[in-house]
């Protein structure tokens, strides 16, 4: 990895966690002693060739600013926005600012979800190594079930149309890596045009920009619903990182 010594993550934070259900947006819900976006953090402020992780905020949050971690010199905080992708062009805008344009160009940003605790630093090496000789790389799980097409009848019920190959299907994770220039730009050109806009390789797909695909781990799902929770303990503990 020397030959990237210096990377930035940016870590879209500003969600409420509806599917949660929770009063709390759910990365700040404990995962042993620890809260989701802790857990989240360690796998970058431990990482030799991260610089700096922003982290995108709500307005309303005041949370984040008193927890300790909040203060790491290597953590820097930014407001969020409407949807997601507002959030992570604001992280991006936050950074063009305190990185000198010499800094910026070729400079690689690696956005990760706040809510997925169980990166490992093995997935997220060959992440880099991948992004580094690509426009972008994305980790990704290869779909393992029979993907069905649903249609709904008049009667409102759902019924299957057909059976997808699944053989080019592949589930979309975080951390995605391209060059800061080239995402922010595809961003800011996907929102101005109201293309629907759901992780950031959508954005680069939306440019026509190429994405590489690079195997997932299962451990770094996104904690979405209640029963997430356990699930994401069990894997920190098998990590030894509870
Ligand atoms: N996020 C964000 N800004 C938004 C919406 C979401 O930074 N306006 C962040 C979330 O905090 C989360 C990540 O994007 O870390 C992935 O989004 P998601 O899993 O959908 O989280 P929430 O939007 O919080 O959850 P829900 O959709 O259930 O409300
Ligand atoms: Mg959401």
């Amino acid at each position: 990895m020397e030959s990237h010594s210096s990377v930035s993550v940016i870590i879209p934070a500003a969600g409420v966690g509806s599917r949660m259900g929770k009063s709390l947006p759910k990365q700040y819900l404990k995962i042993g002693s620890k809260t989701v976006i802790e857990h989240t953090l360690d796998t970058f402020l431990t990482h030799p060739n991260v610089a700096r992780i922003v982290v995108c905020l709500s307005e309303k949050d005041t949370i984040f600013k008193s927890m300790s971690i909040s203060s790491h010199n290597k953590i820097h905080q930014t407001p969020g926005g409407q949807e997601r992708a507002n959030s992570v062009l604001k992280g991006l805008v936050y950074l063009q600012s305190i990185l000198s344009e010499q800094e910026q160009n070729q400079h690689m940003v690696f956005v990760h979800d706040a809510a997925r605790p169980g990166l490992t630093r093995k997935n997220f090496d060959a992440l880099i190594e991948r992004a580094s000789i690509e426009q972008g790389a994305i980790l990704a799980m290869p779909v393992v079930d029979t993907i069905k097409l649903a249609k709904t009848k008049r009667d409102k019920a759902t019924y299957i149309e057909k059976t997808v190959d699944r053989q080019y299907l592949w589930q979309a994770q975080t951390p995605q890596g391209f060059s800061l220039n080239l995402l922010k730009s595809a961003l800011e050109q996907a929102l101005a045009e109201h293309a629907t806009i759901t992780d950031e390789a959508s954005a680069i797909e939306y440019v026509r920009g190429n994405v590489a695909l690079v195997e997932g781990e299962s451990c770094n799902f996104k904690i979405t619903r209640p029963e997430d929770l356990a699930l994401a303990e069990f894997y920190l503990l098998q990590q030894e990182r509870l």
